[in-house]
């Protein structure tokens, strides 16, 4: 059997993932499902970066061990793709003990096989912690061109790969295989990178505990990209290949996988993937990944989709609100895949809204292809008790619809080869359109010969035309519920299970494309029950409800902070207010020129310490503030908290430069509920004191260097 493997990102565990993380499995998952249709082995790798500054300072803020902090964020991640229904085969995460092993293994193999290519020398430049990357060699101030965060100087002994020394070879690996980055548009900024001139880079660092130890210098530990991207050999059981080389790793184990046939991952970490990784595998004299493919980013109102932004969307509420609208009939993990493979052109950036999901999922999902579905099932049940009608002779009608040359060789010619060379090509948006093309034709179909007419007919003809129509549709439903299962796993199995071809043909995921032939649905066969397998939804009930779901994940800090009390100067950042805002309310903002924030507190309302307690505030550092048009007092703050960067609304215009607040450690209440301020998300609360009648706020800074994270009790 041919095999196939290849990868996901290793993503990182420090946040929550959202859709934007999703989107890169889903499109993976589809590819594997597909994959598995055209009879391959497949092994789909997915899996977690759990080493580095980020993670150890994420760890420290939850006041967690980075070991116990990644393992809890581990299995969120697993519960996640479980909830997308995702069949990865493999789960790699570095903090595995025979990770340590890989990585330590692919460097003593680059140092004998291309003696000097890794050597140590002093290191100073800006990094950026956040992306884990670097920003440039030079000391002076830069910010991350991806994230936007001030880079950090670092400076310190470390060792070297010498990177430089591979600029030729990759540029003639890229020449002779100009698959290796896709789309082609892609491969043509890689190149251009590298013909600029390549620097060797640090794969150490002395600073941090967290990450794999280097061999015989316990001082660093492996720079996070070579430790991560060794990530996707580890997972396929590289660190067993050395102790039982031979038939079992080339029958089960490490070659039978490797090389990859290709690594999924989003444009922003291309230069990792088809630069750092082909050279660091190029020095150990290991075989190259067939191909790196990227895909471009989820955009929400025109912006990337991110937590720090405070805009991104969340799989999560979407998969709640199937559940309870359709009663569980629809996996909202399936709308959601459908919708971003369907909507984006792969490998630009696309942008996605509830609204946009709700309005594919009613047109698409449920009038074109669900009317389909039930009108064929009802009609077979009702004209045909139930059974698959047998047509006599080969009528010339199923030449006109689906799959129309499908009887010949439906690999080979026909619409089955078209959707199997778009997702060969990775356009799935394509291979969509095209059976969407399909659903629209047989829709058109029914309308045109009025099978309920036929029905009523007497005519031995009329009984025949009606068996044909039903069989044609039938059985074009059979072919686009396989073509469909790679997007719509869980719908294309109730249309199976429907159409009665588990029990006569076995389940749907063990179809094979190249054997789909015309006929293949055996009448006397027994239709299922009519249960639409999409019913349609209320748009505005329905966001509605998104809304209130996607609140609803945030309750149990909604609970804290609508129990946290505001005292006085303790409250800051404001909504604009035309008359005095009450203090720290439910929200994330209160006036600072309210009278209250300046109001003692009178000692019959004395709080406990377990009320104190409630309040989460944390040491964060400004790294960026601009002003929010159409509001004079108000700045939109982004704070890193170590764990995350939150956006907040801040009152303090009036009293602050955007430019004197940028590096400030301050001090923010960070469990209170998300609130928007002229349309802006305000994620936290600054606190200042609140002074004079007019209270002008001060922000509350440290004298003392603090980390950022660091809990205030
Ligand atoms: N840990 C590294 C990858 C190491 S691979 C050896 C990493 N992790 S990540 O969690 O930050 O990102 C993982 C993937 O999610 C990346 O491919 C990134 O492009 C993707 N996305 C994150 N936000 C995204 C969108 N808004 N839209 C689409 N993909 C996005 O990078």
């Amino acid at each position: 059997m041919n095999k196939f493997y290849f990868t996901t990102p290793l993503y990182y565990p420090n946040a929550r993932l959202h859709a934007g993380h999703a989107y890169t499995t889903l499109v993976c998952d589809a590819y594997a499902r597909y994959k598995r249709l055209c009879g391959y082995d497949v092994a789909f790798l997915t899996g977690t970066d759990e080493h580095g500054e980020k993670l150890e300072r994420a760890a420290v803020a939850a006041g967690m061990t980075p070991p116990a902090f990644v393992a809890g964020k581990r299995a969120e991640i697993q519960k996640l793709w479980k909830l997308l229904d995702i069949s990865y085969t493999h789960f790699v995460y570095t903090d595995r003990p025979d990770h340590t092993v890989s990585v330590q293994r692919l460097l003593k193999l680059a140092q004998q096989n291309e003696p000097g290519v890794v050597y140590k020398a002093q290191y100073q430049g800006r990094y950026c912690i956040y992306d884990e990357r670097y920003i440039s060699d030079g000391v002076e101030p830069v910010n991350c061109d991806i994230c936007g965060r001030p880079a950090e100087l670092i400076s310190e002994h470390n060792y070297f790969f010498k990177l430089s020394a591979f600029q030729d070879r990759l540029l003639k690996l890229y020449e002779e295989n100009p698959q290796f980055v896709q789309p082609d548009f892609r491969l043509n900024e890689v190149r251009s990178f590298v013909k600029s001139g390549l620097h060797d880079i640090s794969i150490s660092r002395k600073r941090i505990k967290w990450g794999v130890p280097w061999p015989d210098d316990p001082e660093q530990v492996f720079y996070v990209w070579y430790d991560a991207l060794t990530g996707y050999l580890t997972g396929i059981d590289y660190a067993a290949d050395g102790e039982d080389a031979g038939k079992r790793a080339r029958q089960e184990g490490f070659w039978k996988w490797w090389p990859a046939d290709f690594h999924m991952v989003g444009k922003d970490i291309i230069r990792f993937h088809a630069v750092y990784w082909p050279a660091f595998l190029m020095a150990a004299g290991l075989p190259l990944p067939k191909s790196v493919v990227a895909h471009g980013w989820l955009l929400v109102e025109g912006d990337k989709m991110s937590k720090s932004k405070g805009n991104a969307v969340y799989p999560e509420p979407l998969a709640a609100l199937f559940d309870s609208e359709t009663h569980g009939v629809v996996a909202g993990s399936d709308v959601l895949r459908y919708y971003v493979l369907r909507d984006i052109p792969f490998g630009h950036d696309g942008m996605i809204s509830y609204e946009g999901l709700i309005q594919r999922y009613n047109s698409d999902l449920a009038n074109d292809l669900g009317n389909l579905v039930n009108r064929t099932v009802t009609m077979i049940n009702r004209y045909c008790d139930g059974s698959v009608p047998q047509v006599l002779g080969t009528p010339d009608d199923f030449d006109r619809f689906l799959l129309r040359r499908a009887q010949e060789n439906a690999s080979t010619t026909g619409e089955i080869k078209f959707f199997r060379d778009f997702f060969e090509e990775y356009n799935f948006s394509r291979s969509l359109d095209m059976l969407w093309q399909q659903i629209s034709l047989l829709n058109q179909y029914l309308v045109s010969r009025q099978p309920w007419v036929l029905a009523e007919a007497t005519t031995a003809d009329a009984k025949e035309q009606l068996r044909v129509v039903l069989y044609t549709v039938a059985e074009s439903l059979r072919f686009l519920a396989v073509l469909l299962y790679p997007i719509l796993p869980h719908a294309a199995t109730l249309l199976w299970r429907q159409l009665g071809c588990e029990d006569s043909l076995g389940k749907i995921e063990n179809q094979r494309l190249d054997q789909l032939q015309w006929g293949g649905l055996k009448p006397g066969t027994k239709v299922g029950k009519l249960e639409p397998i999409f019913p349609r939804l209320d748009k505005n009930v329905a966001l509605e409800k998104l809304l209130k779901l996607e609140a609803a994940e945030q309750e149990p800090v909604a609970a804290a902070s609508e129990s946290a009390p505001a005292k006085e100067g303790k409250v800051e950042s404001q909504p604009e207010p035309k008359a005095p805002a009450p203090v720290a309310a439910s929200g994330s903002v209160a006036s600072t020129a309210a009278p209250q924030a300046t109001a003692p507190t009178p000692t019959d309302q004395k709080i406990s310490i377990d009320d104190f307690a409630k309040v989460e505030m944390r040491v964060g550092e400004i790294v960026s503030a601009e002003p929010i048009a159409g509001a004079k007092k108000l700045l939109k703050l982004m704070v890193d908290i170590g764990s995350e960067v939150r956006q907040v609304c801040a009152g303090i215009a009036e009293h602050y430069q955007p430019e004197q607040l940028v590096g400030m450690k301050v001090v923010l209440v960070a469990n209170l509920q998300p609130r928007k301020l002229r349309g802006v998300e305000s994620n936290g609360m600054i606190v200042a004191a609140s002074v004079g009648d007019e209270g002008k706020p001060v922000l509350v800074t440290f004298k003392e260097d603090v980390p950022k994270g660091a809990r205030l009790k």
